[in-house]
């Protein structure tokens, strides 16, 4: 039975809309922003969120139950700190590990095609950081973002519009509080790039 969410009346979705969230944190209790976050959409009845880091032993995950996680999902969301100009150590284990050639990508590997990726991060820099011309990091996030984008294209994902909350250290919970609405309400509703 479906629970309709207080917040929108959309989120609920139909079955073509089930979203996995795949929260990727090194060390969720120490989170303020990724935890805040994944708490804010977990009672959607058409979400599961999936933490990875009890999913990661010695260094390994169980490959077939990540798989099977993924078919039974429309909607892949990546959730996860901004780390060096790049995703968490866990996150790029699992993309390593679970995106394998005859599941992903190969002749025979089609099981996310069709299926919409939507990345959700986070970044310690405030949003002028990423403006083409800061002295120090002089990318934007879209350039940044790009080998996930051309990940997603040779996997046959739709890369929807990213969702980037900056200046996390300094931000206020009022602040953060409406982006967590925001990123339910986006839930609700996927806006593609394509
Ligand atoms: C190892 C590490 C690397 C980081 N690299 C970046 C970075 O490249 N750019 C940036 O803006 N923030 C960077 N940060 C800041 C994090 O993005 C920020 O602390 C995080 O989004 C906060 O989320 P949390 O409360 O869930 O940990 C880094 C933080 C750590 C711990």
């Amino acid at each position: 039975m479906r629970h309709p969410s207080p917040l929108s009346a959309t989120s609920a979705g139909p079955p073509s809309s089930r979203t996995l969230v795949v929260v990727a944190h090194p060390d969720l209790a120490s989170s303020r922003i990724t935890a805040r976050l994944a708490e804010a959409v977990s009672d959607l009845a058409h979400v599961t969120v999936h933490e990875l880091g009890p999913a990661y032993r010695d260094g390994l995950f169980d490959v077939a139950r990540e798989q099977q996680l993924l078919r039974d999902h429309d909607r892949i969301v990546w959730q996860f700190p901004w780390y060096w100009y790049s995703v968490p150590t866990v996150l790029k284990a699992w993309i390593d590990q679970v995106l394998t050639y005859g599941f992903a990508y190969g002749s025979s590997g089609s099981a996310l095609r069709g299926k919409t990726l939507q990345l959700v991060t986070s970044t310690g820099g405030p949003e002028e950081s990423y403006a083409s011309v800061d002295p120090t990091s002089r990318f934007t996030m879209t350039q940044l973002l790009a080998p996930l984008d051309a990940t997603a294209r040779l996997i046959g994902m739709r890369l929807a519009e990213p969702l980037v909350l900056h200046g996390a250290r300094t931000m206020s919970d009022e602040n953060l509080a409406m982006h967590a609405k925001r990123y339910r309400e986006l839930l609700g509703s996927t806006r593609r790039t394509d």
